[in-house]
């Protein structure tokens, strides 16, 4: 569920005519709404409950400092992937204890940035990483708490682009040599191993992947403690789809999963933490664009809209489908035509959608795409030299500009010229 919704022929975000924040702000621009992110965090809160937890929002997937404090302030933790997210998470406020930093490939200078500015726990992917981080935390007389990414060999039934926890994707070490390498993490002193971690994949439609990760996640646990170790702490990652189409089956709800958690290892007596951020932050966000021109093709129409490849990667980078709506409520009845809706960038790949069934639209007419809050802004570029667009958070009636759209000079200037030319 989600806040834009029709209301007297034009789509709202909340309580703000989104035709009103394309007036002040131009386009094409994003669009958040506060209501929908505090639900889906809610969501995933009350499907906890009971059991010791936090919820760490998946910064990667929407990183506006605003939005952080927003879901910072409402009580998540971070799930952080590099220094400059985890500076972003510090910049909204929340405390380092509520930080946890993910991803394989941490360098010395990000471990250092976390260490000195507090962190919950790393999630170390490899033995390497594993020696490095002791390192670090050694020599800033300290000792980082740690839990271990184990790849579980589980099917995600994803795209195989965003798929983690299969043996032959990059992430984690094989569950098969867990034991092993807790005993190493146990005699490395900069370390203290306090809990295993696993993530399986993003956009997942089915909760079966899940059980199946969290069923090995809970016999290592019993394993390890076997072994001595002191496991208390699961972060389970995150990976829970959200519906994309409007007539699509919906995938399963945060209750569900939870109660899936507590099934598979409420037994266990860890706190849990999990990682979500696309159910978060998706459906929380809207990429409005203009109409430029209709084009009549040989066999087809092409509507041309402001909006292009740099700011929505999606489609072209994943197939991806995204709901397409005018910001004018069409008539009931009205005959729908087929679209193919491109942007102007010089590629053919700069493609959203071929044969979008819409009503008949004009130039100037705006356009949202919908499920556009997660992996949209964060993936943007300025590919063709289009500056990078704004960002806009809606409250109840109120909206404000979190990231105003850069001047071409903002853009340029960055370039510098050497000075033997
Ligand atoms: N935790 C870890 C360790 C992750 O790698 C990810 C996503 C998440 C949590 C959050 O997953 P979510 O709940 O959002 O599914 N750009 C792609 C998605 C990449 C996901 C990468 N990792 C897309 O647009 O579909």
């Amino acid at each position: 569920m989600d806040h834009f919704l029709y209301r007297d022929g034009q789509l709202m975000a909340e309580d703000v005519n989104i035709a009103e924040i394309a007036a002040q702000v131009g386009t094409p621009f994003y669009v958040y709404s506060t209501a929908t992110l505090l639900r889906h965090f809610k969501l995933f809160d009350d499907a906890l409950s009971g059991m010791d937890h936090l919820v760490c929002f998946a910064v990667k997937s929407l990183s506006n400092v605003a939005v952080l404090k927003l879901l910072g302030d409402a009580g998540a933790g971070m799930d952080v992937v590099s220094g400059g997210e985890y500076l972003r998470a510090k910049a909204a406020g929340v405390s380092g204890d509520k930080i946890v930093f993910s991803g394989i490939g941490k360098t010395r200078e990000e471990m250092r940035l976390a260490l000195e500015g507090g962190i919950r726990q790393f999630n170390v992917e490899s033995e390497p990483e594993m020696e490095v981080l002791s390192q670090v935390a050694l020599s800033l007389n300290t000792v980082a708490p740690i839990t271990v990414r184990v790849n579980p060999d589980v099917d995600a039934k994803t795209h195989a682009k965003i798929s983690t926890g299969k043996k032959e994707d990059k992430f984690g070490i094989p569950i098969s040599r867990a034991r092993e390498v807790y005993a190493m993490a146990a005699k490395l002193r900069g370390l203290k191993v306090i809990g295993i971690d696993v993530h399986i994949g993003s956009q997942l439609t089915e909760l079966e992947p899940f059980r199946l990760a969290y069923r090995k996640v809970a016999e290592l646990t019993e394993q390890l403690r076997s072994d001595g170790h002191d496991i208390t702490r699961l972060d389970l990652g995150g990976g829970l789809g959200i519906p994309y189409a409007r007539d699509n089956n919906a995938p399963p709800l945060p209750r569900e999963y939870g109660a899936l958690i507590k099934e598979e290892v409420g037994h266990l007596g860890c706190e849990i933490e999990i990682e979500p951020g696309r159910l978060i932050s998706g459906n929380a966000g809207l990429l409005v664009a203009k109409v430029i021109y209709v084009k009549s093709g040989e066999d087809r129409e092409f509507l041309i809209v402001d909006a292009a490849m740099n700011d929505l990667i999606r489609p072209a980078m994943y197939d991806a489908w995204h709901d397409i709506v005018p910001v004018i409520e069409p008539v009931a009845g009205v005959d729908q035509t087929p679209y193919d809706v491109v942007g102007p960038i010089c590629e053919s790949g700069d493609t959203f959608a071929k044969g979008r069934m819409l009503p008949p639209l004009d130039p100037d007419a705006l356009v949202a795409f919908r499920s556009a809050g997660a992996y949209s802004a964060v993936m943007s570029s300025e590919y063709n030299s289009r500056p990078l667009i704004p960002e806009v958070l809606v409250n109840g009636d109120q909206f404000a500009v979190i990231r105003r759209r850069p001047t071409f000079e903002d853009m340029i200037n960055r370039d510098t010229i050497p000075e033997w030319m």
